[in-house]
């Protein structure tokens, strides 16, 4: 059954003057259930975790711990393999940083990403092989700006320690093959890191059986709350690392022998979970996983495929023109509820700018993916619209009729003298 976008609708206070928001990637608007479920355990039964005895404290824990395991149920994996952290940028600079300190990356090693990927996969991965003495490489793009994944076995060699990389992009919306990179990885006895971040919130995800080995994505771009991610990790890997970062809730025991301090580290997730971790936001995040669940991951990805596909339709004309370019694939069915693009004569911003007083909310620029951009020729970025299950086919023709004005306009505008 297809989803019903219009009923899901009442769910989100935030569209009831009509606004059409297709700023999804970066960020997702909040259902009442998620605002209700933070409000009410916030209420009721909200203390600190793990270290109290008195019954809140207990109840809190308990919901907490819970939350894990929610949100492991929507990808594929049990509550220890789920560490609560910031967002996506905090979990994958935490891989980073546990693969370097736990001595998996040295010098003369090395790790690849992608041209693709966004500044929150490059830039830890850059921090870690400069402070390891690792060299970084990057698999490049085509024309379309998707990473060109049949060259891989070129850039792998047995120095690769790690291949990390985006899901689905934010700027193109291009898939990427998954399973068949990570195999390609594992040939190497590579680890795997994916950057989630527009994968979870729309579309089935299963990390184990995508082969992955870490992942990362953000409670705020699925209809959670903001300060909370996911660093979901394979537990035979999470159990051999030592955490980078200590402090309260990492350990079971330290002691004080012979004048040495000895640290026995709590199990994962916890020993990844330094200090009060975000408890409220747990709760939210494990609402929305499970609203999420109910509404389907699949029909969210063939709802938001209807959506792009009814857009870059009614924007064909424009396209055949030349009036307006694709930031990435020109065929629907190779994005996934993304489409980024630059329109002649008229510059991001102003297409921004145009949109928003017609009450429809894209994102404008660079979209943290400057290497990019430059290599699809758009330094100057792109106006991206990315849908999500509350957007209804209505929204995209609203889109579609707002750029073909916008079109004329800088038609007009570049014919006079
Ligand atoms: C592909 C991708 N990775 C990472 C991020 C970073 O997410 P956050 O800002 O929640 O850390 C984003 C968000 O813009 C993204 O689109």
């Amino acid at each position: 059954m297809a989803l019903d976008c219009e009923s899901l609708r009442s769910e989100f206070p935030q569209l009831e003057g009509g606004l059409v928001y297709l700023d999804n990637a970066a960020s997702t608007l909040k259902p009442r259930r998620v605002v209700e479920a933070m409000k009410s355990f916030t209420y009721r039964s909200y203390a600190n975790v793990h270290r109290g005895i008195h019954r809140l404290s207990r109840e809190a824990s308990r919901a907490y711990e819970e939350a894990h395991e929610r949100v492991a149920r929507l990808v594929g994996g049990s509550w220890d393999e789920v560490v609560f952290l910031r967002n996506t940028t905090e979990a994958m600079q935490t891989a980073a940083m546990l693969l370097a300190a736990n001595k998996l990356i040295g010098p003369g090693d090395e790790v690849l990403v992608t041209e693709a990927d966004h500044h929150s996969t490059l830039l830890p991965w850059l921090a870690a092989a400069r402070m390891t003495g690792a060299k970084l490489k990057l698999l490049p793009v085509g024309p379309d700006g998707v990473p060109l994944w049949s060259r891989l076995p070129e850039y792998l060699s047995e120095k690769t320690r790690v291949v990390a990389f985006g899901h689905v992009s934010n700027v193109t919306g291009a898939v990427a093959p998954v399973e068949e990179v990570a195999r390609e990885a594992h040939k190497m006895e590579a680890i795997v890191v994916l950057d989630a971040a527009q994968s979870v919130p729309h579309m089935p995800v299963d990390f184990k059986k995508l082969g992955v080995d870490l992942a990362a994505f953000s409670g705020h771009k699925m209809m959670g709350p903001t300060g909370i991610g996911v660093l979901w990790g394979r537990r035979d890997l999470l159990q051999e690392l030592e955490p980078h970062m200590g402090g309260g809730g990492t350990v079971s025991r330290v002691k004080l022998e012979a004048g040495e301090v000895k640290v026995e580290w709590a199990e994962p997730p916890w020993r990844f979970e330094a200090g009060t971790p975000p408890i409220i936001e747990a709760v939210g995040l494990a609402e929305a996983a499970d609203m999420l669940r109910e509404v389907g991951p699949d029909r969210v990805a063939m709802h938001e495929a209807e959506l792009v596909g009814r857009l870059m339709k009614a924007l064909e004309p424009l396209a055949g023109e030349g009036l307006l370019r694709y930031a990435g694939p020109s065929e629907p069915e190779r994005r996934h509820g993304i489409v980024s693009f630059t329109l002649k004569g008229m510059s991001p911003e102003e297409v921004g700018l145009l949109l928003d007083r017609r009450g429809i909310a894209v994102r404008t620029g660079l979209h943290c993916a400057h290497i990019l951009h430059d290599r699809i020729s758009m330094p100057g970025g792109s106006v991206r619209a990315s849908f999500y299950l509350y957007n209804c086919p209505s929204e995209a023709e609203a889109l579609a009729a707002a750029l073909h004005e916008a079109a004329e306009r800088a038609k007009r505008r570049s014919s006079q003298p």
